[in-house]
């Protein structure tokens, strides 16, 4: 079980690929949990590691449940949440009674034969008993802390970097796999690993890759484990909050499994009333199961059979050049009507879709997005817009995104359009949605009505056209091409809490933007 942290000769790659398919699994039934975490109750003051063990207990009873459950129907995997433990809401103190030290998996551990080599460490050994009493691989993610050296200035003052981290045990409840999460959102408990961690292990029923949440909108580690290290299945924990219209948990995943080409296993928290829900197995063609669910307050287990090697697949997608086609015809007729609108914060160029079909473009600055479509019929009170996005997204303003959506206004008043909305009536009898993009990672969302995802009913052809098929779809919230331009994002070292030397710096900087621009105004 190799793991990789960084580059891995490509010789040494082909000969275990090649090994491995001796005895390998054209199929395997994989698991993932969308867990109900049992949060603990809010406070300033940092609990006593027994009180911290008591409640990552209880979450894991519940989650050993699912795992007994998955391995009783075959699942060789499970993935379970991120924060699946104790939840999200801290402070680098009142985390810490929840940290264990995780060691590199290179160190060949066995947590429930050795529970003591590495200290007090019950929940590492509590997973890897349940993973080797089961005879099935576990994803878990808990949290790690690592002694550092209070003379070095990037050792927080507490002596220890802290991480949000994925663990994964094998059949005999070893640890095969570390992964420090690289882009945090909002998690002042802990720390940023140095560099983006590239980590892989295989089995007989393939590669995997991992990687969490927030990661997924970013190129490393995420692309780079597809890309270069040829991974055939993703592990993703999540604890994602929906935001439509463009990224809903099933939504999203599933569009970055068809674009990536890759099988991704997502494991999401189930929290609604902070909207988070979305779980699902993704293959390269199609979604297998999914699961999306704002009205029980219950965690739930998805388990699908998938391909060991989708690469291998007779069914395996063609490479796609997302804008062949765009750049390739003359624009339809340039709307006149075009309006500003919003997403989240973004400005979108928009234009109505006034008849019941037709052939319309909308642009903005290099990116020009086409629409041809036909509606079943056009409801009254529905109104639906072609919009095209290209620049740095949101309030950082740092991440370069390229946008083609059709989507549902969420009144039949044009400047609600872009505003979330869950259902709709209206069907199309034909759609073909394309754009000149830059980059060549665009990926293709259809959202149906009431959050339902759409397998089988639409498909991506060569020259990047994002078209219906297999008759008529049932009503539309949306069909995007979301893009995704690394190459042009601002560069940036996250907020390493530890470094406050950076993050001063990086305030006093900001302090001299804004006096700056100030003095531009004056
Ligand atoms: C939260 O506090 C309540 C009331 O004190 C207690 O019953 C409950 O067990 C606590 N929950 C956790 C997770 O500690
Ligand atoms: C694993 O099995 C052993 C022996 O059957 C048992 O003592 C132990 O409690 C089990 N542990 C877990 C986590 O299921
Ligand atoms: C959940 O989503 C709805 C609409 O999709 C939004 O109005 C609401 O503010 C969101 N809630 C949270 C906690 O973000
Ligand atoms: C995609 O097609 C366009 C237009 O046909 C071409 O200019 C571009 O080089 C192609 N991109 C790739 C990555 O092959
Ligand atoms: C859209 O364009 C296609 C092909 O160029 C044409 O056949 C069709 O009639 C057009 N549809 C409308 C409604 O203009
Ligand atoms: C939005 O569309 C209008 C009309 O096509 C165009 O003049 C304008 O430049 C576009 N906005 C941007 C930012 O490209
Ligand atoms: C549309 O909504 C805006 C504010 O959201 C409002 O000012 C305007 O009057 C509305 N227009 C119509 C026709 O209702």
């Amino acid at each position: 079980m190799a793991v990789v942290t960084s580059s891995f000769p490509t010789s040494v790659a082909v000969f275990a690929l090649i090994t491995l398919h001796v005895g390998a699994l054209d199929t395997f039934i994989a698991a993932v949990y969308e867990h109900a975490v049992i949060l603990p109750n809010r406070t300033e003051r940092p609990v006593s590691q027994h009180e911290a063990l008591l409640l990552m207990n209880k979450n894991i009873d519940v989650l050993e449940g699912a795992v007994k459950q998955a391995a009783d129907q075959g699942a060789r995997i499970i993935v379970t949440p991120e924060d699946a433990l104790y939840g999200w809401k801290f402070t680098r103190e009142t985390v810490f009674p929840y940290l264990e030290y995780i060691p590199d998996p290179q160190v060949n551990w066995v947590p429930c034969k050795d529970p003591q080599r590495f200290g007090h460490t019950p929940v590492q050994a509590r997973l890897s008993c349940l993973a080797k009493n089961n005879s099935i691989y576990i994803l878990a993610n808990i949290g790690d802390k690592k002694p550092c050296n209070s003379q070095d200035s990037t050792c927080p003052p507490n002596g220890y970097y802290q991480y949000n981290t994925n663990v994964v045990y094998n059949t005999e409840g070893q640890l095969v796999a570390r992964y420090h999460k690289y882009h945090l959102y909002s998690e002042p408990q802990f720390d940023v690993p140095e560099k983006p961690e590239l980590v892989t292990f295989n089995t007989p029923f393939g590669r995997f890759g991992i990687f969490t949440c927030f990661d997924i909108l970013f190129h490393d580690p995420a692309v780079t484990l597809v890309k270069d290290f040829h991974v055939d299945t993703i592990l993703f924990p999540s604890a994602w909050m929906n935001v439509l219209p463009l990224l809903t948990a099933v939504e999203f995943h599933s569009a970055w499994a068809m674009g990536m080409r890759v099988n991704l296993l997502v494991a999401n928290i189930h929290h609604v009333s902070l909207n988070m829900t979305g779980s699902g197995i993704y293959a390269p063609n199609s979604p297998k199961v999914y699961h999306h669910d704002m009205e029980t307050a219950s965690g739930k287990i998805l388990l699908s059979e998938v391909e060991s090697h989708p690469r291998g697949s007779p069914d395996y997608p063609a490479a796609v050049n997302w804008s062949t086609y765009a750049t390739a015809i003359k624009p339809f007729s340039v709307q006149k009507n075009t309006f500003k609108g919003f997403i989240s914060r973004d400005g979108f160029n928009f234009t109505e879709l006034f008849e019941n079909a037709g052939n319309l473009t909308v642009c903005q600055k290099e990116l020009c997005c086409h629409l041809s479509y036909r509606m079943l019929e056009k409801e009254e009170n529905e109104v639906y817009v072609l919009g095209a996005f290209t620049g740095l997204h949101g309030r950082r303003r740092r991440e370069y995104w390229q946008v083609c959506t059709m989507l549902k206004c969420k009144t039949a008043n044009l400047t609600t359009c872009g505003r979330p909305v869950e259902t709709a009536s209206t069907r199309f009898a034909m759609f073909s949605l394309s754009g000149t993009f830059g980059t060549e990672y665009v990926f293709p969302e259809v959202l149906l009505t009431k959050i339902h995802l759409s397998p089988g009913k639409f498909e991506v052809l060569k020259d990047g056209r994002l078209i219906n098929k297999n008759g008529s779809s049932e009503p539309i919230l949306t069909v995007s091409l979301f893009g995704r331009w690394y190459s042009k994002d601002l560069l940036y070292s996250s907020c390493k809490t530890s470094n406050s030397a950076i993050t001063y710096l990086r305030i006093f900087t900001l302090l001299m933007i804004v006096a700056l621009q100030n003095i531009v105004i004056i």
